[in-house]
């Protein structure tokens, strides 16, 4: 009864995307357990370039089931789009793609709300994506949340859409000063999506269950990264749910003996969306050379990435609360062609030396960091497919990275596509 969770590693964007892709081959289901369409996977292959939001990265596989966990956040309108797109360009969707009936809904009004807190917090803003993924996983929190279920039920539905948005509405008015919306309004776009959605909503965790029974491969995609981690991450200017391994099991009702692998997916150096401390942050001509030459720009808001060193500070404390058994390493290739390249060892506070994550953001905020620095090196990693193509300073550089991460890396990604990669060790 294998799965495998696969995991972001650092603040998202680290490739998983790709990752999955070139792991699912195997796979009999890949499935999603966190966050909504404030994810962007994009998936390079011989069909073609994907920009994937919702729909787990395993559509392309043809013998994949693709799950949506109790754990997601479904947004009705970008899903239809997107199964749309992927309908248009030829992928086989129907029959392939189930939504757990636990799923909780992304509401008109939570991305309202998402885009109402976020001005009013003005310079302390968090820097969402404004999908309303934090008011949606408040809701199910606070008790006030729907369920994807709760589609199919329209006559139950409608008295508690009610209660909800009377809820929403005073935080939009008495809160926020802005304008109601009307229950008419939102409850005829709850019976449209009834109509097209309710073919993909079933009893995913029982299935799951049943696909292990019958010895199936089973990859749960990560979405965002570790540090981004309500619990885990440099709160609060992290997302709204948890893309580590108990979120992993959480939010697609496995339990954690059920995994025989986490794969951490790390980037060779480090990339932040939106607001908050980043103490290798390159703020100059070095980081808008890696932002030019990675087109390190949002696959969901097109926003640039802030770009930085690799941080072995939090890479360690990412891989002590998940446990990988095994690192995948993306974007080597981004770095081909630099003197030197630094990799942040401890952190400075306060003028003392220290090694480990500190909890507080304020502390985070101050943090300088202490680098080791190696030498670059000019014969490319793009597209290599065997270790013994690597020059020897990439060679150095992994090896320092994997030490500090402190698990073994098992591929090297080195380009975009599907099979310019370096497999060590096979993984699935
Ligand atoms: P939210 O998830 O939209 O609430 O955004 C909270 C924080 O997480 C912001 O800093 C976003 O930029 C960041 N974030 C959310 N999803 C992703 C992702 O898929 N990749 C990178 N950053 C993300």
């Amino acid at each position: 009864m294998p799965a495998y969770a696969i995991l972001g590693a650092q603040w998202g964007d680290e490739g998983k995307g790709k990752i999955v892709d070139f792991l699912s081959e195997k796979a009999d289901v890949v499935a999603r357990f966190a966050g909504g369409n404030n994810a962007g996977h994009t998936v390079i292959n011989n069909q073609g370039h994907f920009s994937l939001h919702q729909v787990p990265s395993g559509i392309f596989w043809p013998q994949t089931l693709n799950v949506m966990g109790s754990g997601v956040v479904v947004d009705p309108p970008s899903l239809l789009e997107e199964i749309k797109s992927l309908k248009s360009r030829g992928i086989d969707v129907e029959g392939r793609l189930l939504i757990s009936e636990r799923a909780h809904l992304i509401m008109p009004y939570h991305i309202e709300l998402d885009q109402l807190s976020e001005s009013a917090r003005g310079e302390n803003a968090i820097g969402t994506t404004g999908r309303g993924i934090g008011p949606a996983y408040s809701d199910k929190a606070s008790r006030n949340g729907l369920r994807v279920s709760e589609l199919l039920d329209l006559n139950t539905l409608k008295p508690r859409l009610k209660e909800t948005l009377d809820h929403a509405n005073a935080f939009i008015t008495k809160v926020y000063g802005g304008k109601p919306m009307k229950l008419e309004d939102v409850f005829r776009k709850c019976s449209e999506w009834s109509q097209s959605l309710s073919p993909y909503i079933g009893a995913a965790e029982d299935i799951l269950h049943e696909k292990l029974k019958q010895n199936g491969v089973i990859v749960l995609e990560g979405a965002q990264g570790a540090l981004l981690d309500l619990d885990h991450g440099t709160y609060p200017f992290v997302t709204s749910s948890n893309p580590t391994v108990g979120g992993a099991c959480v939010g697609l009702g496995l339990h954690p003996s059920q995994l025989v692998g986490v794969i951490g997916v790390f980037k060779a150096y480090c990339t932040r969306v939106g607001g908050g401390p980043f103490p290798t942050e390159l703020t100059g001509q070095t980081g808008d050379r890696i932002r030019d030459l990675a087109q390190e720009f949002g696959t969901t808001t097109g926003r640039p990435r802030r770009v930085g060193w690799f941080d072995a500070i939090m890479a360690n404390y990412s891989s002590k609360i998940n446990g990988y058994t095994s690192v995948v390493l993306t974007r080597l290739d981004v770095l081909d062609g630099f003197d030197s390249i630094k990799i942040c060892v401890a952190y400075e506070l306060n003028g003392e030396r220290i090694n480990r994550l500190p909890g507080g953001q304020g502390f985070l905020q101050h943090c300088v960091p202490i680098y080791e620095e190696y030498p670059g090196w000019d014969k490319p990693t793009a597209g290599a497919t065997r270790f013994d193509q690597l020059p020897e300073e990439a060679v150095a550089y992994v090896s320092r990275l994997e030490e500090l991460i402190g698990s073994p890396i098992d591929i090297i990604s080195t380009g975009p596509k599907r099979h310019e990669a370096i497999t060590l060790r096979s993984i699935v």
